[in-house]
């Protein structure tokens, strides 16, 4: 369906999220006309760039990383773009605010349209931004605001920018990104488990003997030391992302499939989760940081777009945990979350490992397993047991029942930020993050980073190009357990 027209209004509109997804997205909603005629594109960005030079750049940084097929469509789509200088910080009244007079001249008339401002920004702008939005009289009561990933870097600053951005846009205005939700598996999580009678009945300790959930990267952090010194592993993937796809798979089956229900269930386990905090943290959770290996890099030796501090030695670009859940379904059921920078593939998984057959009368068996595939390919598999064709004595083989989109599925299957714009096109906000549910995971995440913080040790080595540090497989291997790829 053709979405509402809308000004969608970029902050950091030049920057690389919106070269590399945004644009792309939003080309792809064109193409498939989702995009109402007079819905416009507004990049905002120091940049002091005209309408015509923003719309060559896309025409060069862009058009290659997509398929024009119909020439007419790609000016159709540049023509929807337009740039305005706005910089924050100095209010929108001042002369170096200057730029939001600009903005103002170029909405007005348009109140009738929905109002997006999409902040791809760090996270220290939000609450600027939407002040001086407001001051400038541009928030309309057909507007939304979008924020980026990271809703700050803990608890605090996360309920600072809440509150910030609170005082300008109700909840329901609120969208805060984590792109994970966007993609076509973790969707599909949700029907896959309320959408069939099958699993939900085993779907608890009983039959699960634990999950593992992992994001592993095969590239480093190379010109992002800025940001990455001060987050690390945990807070860039582990407080949105991983949490998120935890959430999901443990949830309780809400009673619709409506945006506050599907998010009450999902905070209520954020709140279970056992905190782990002090010593304990040696337990039950393990860091990372790449040393060079062969050609790579080691994460000191990346180039970066500051200089290596002592900070950049003690930050971590692994990490694995086990996180436990404590309500009735989950009671004794680990829930191991990993996740690396340059390990030797790219892959995101939810792997969920059923317990063994109570009693077997075969030898050999090994306990079923279910996998969702996130990355490279999305797909669904089940490990079943199966007989080895033969007239002999009975033999076992575990053989995969798998579902790939790609090929069961014709159509294409769109990128997380063409489904979540257009979520926010459509003001659905079912698959964004409530302010309680972002900060439940900040409440988690503050006592672990706070132990490592006060620890002298520093995160375990792992040549670059590998599974991580001897640490990760000795979290599992100590309750005979190992990760998925290594048995
Ligand atoms: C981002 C992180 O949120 O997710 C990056 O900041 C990471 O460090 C990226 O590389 C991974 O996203 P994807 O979709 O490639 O798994």
């Amino acid at each position: 369906p053709v979405t509402h027209a809308a000004d969608l209004v970029v902050f950091g509109g030049t920057g690389d999220l919106s070269m590399r997804k945004l644009l792309p997205a939003l080309y792809h909603s064109d193409r498939d006309g989702r995009l109402a005629p007079e819905t416009r594109v507004i990049a905002l960005s120091r940049g002091g760039l005209t309408d015509a030079d923003f719309r060559g750049k896309v025409d060069a940084e862009v058009r290659d990383s997509v398929p024009v097929d119909d020439p007419g469509v790609w000016q159709r789509f540049l023509g929807r773009l337009h740039h305005v200088s706005v910089d924050v910080g100095h209010g929108a009244g001042t002369e170096a605010g200057s730029g939001w007079s600009a903005l103002a001249t170029l909405l007005a008339g348009h109140e009738d349209r929905d109002r997006i401002f999409y902040l791809a920004s760090p996270p220290r702008t939000f609450g600027p931004f939407c002040r001086e939005a407001h001051e400038a009289g541009l928030v309309t009561p057909r507007s939304r605001v979008v924020l980026e990933k990271p809703l700050g870097n803990d608890l605090a600053s996360a309920q600072r920018i809440n509150d910030e951005v609170g005082a300008i846009f109700d909840e329901r205005q609120i969208f805060r990104i984590d792109h994970y939700l966007g993609k076509e598996t973790v969707q599909n999580l949700l029907v896959l488990r309320f959408a069939n009678a099958f699993l939900e009945p085993i779907w608890n300790s009983l039959w699960i003997d634990h999950v593992q959930i992992t994001a592993a990267e095969t590239v480093g952090t190379p010109g992002r030391r800025g940001y990455y010194d001060h987050a690390g592993a945990l807070r860039d993937m582990v407080q949105n992302h991983l949490l998120q796809l935890l959430t999901l798979t443990a949830m309780e089956p809400p009673a619709r499939n409506d945006r506050e229900a599907i998010r009450d269930e999902k905070v209520k386990v954020l709140q279970a989760l056992r905190p782990i905090a002090g010593g304990e943290v040696e337990r039950f959770t393990v860091r990372g940081q790449y040393t060079g290996a062969g050609d790579l890099p080691g994460y000191l030796d990346e180039p970066g777009s500051t200089p290596t501090t002592e900070m950049s030695s003690r930050v971590e670009t692994f990490t694995a945990i086990r996180a436990e859940i404590r309500n009735w379904r989950w009671a004794g059921v680990p829930f191991y979350l990993r996740t690396g920078k340059r390990m030797p593939y790219r892959r995101s998984e939810i792997v969920v490992q059923f317990k063994d057959v109570p009693h077997a009368i075969f030898p050999g068996g090994t306990p079923n397993r279910l996998v969702l595939r996130l990355q490279p390919e999305e797909g669904i598999e089940l490990h079943i047991m199966a007989k080895e064709p033969g007239a002999g004595e009975v033999a076992l083989q575990p053989v995969p029942m798998s579902l790939s989109f790609g090929e069961t599925f014709t159509a294409r299957v769109p990128e997380a930020y063409e489904r979540l714009l257009t979520d926010v096109l459509a003001g659905n906000p079912t698959l964004f993050m409530r302010r309680d549910e972002v900060e439940a995971a900040w409440r988690w995440i503050d006592p672990i980073q706070d132990a490592w913080k006060a620890t002298a040790g520093l995160p375990e080595p792992y040549p670059a190009g590998t599974t991580g540090p001897a640490g990760a497989h000795e979290l599992l291997g100590r309750s005979g357990r190992a990760w998925h790829e290594e048995e």
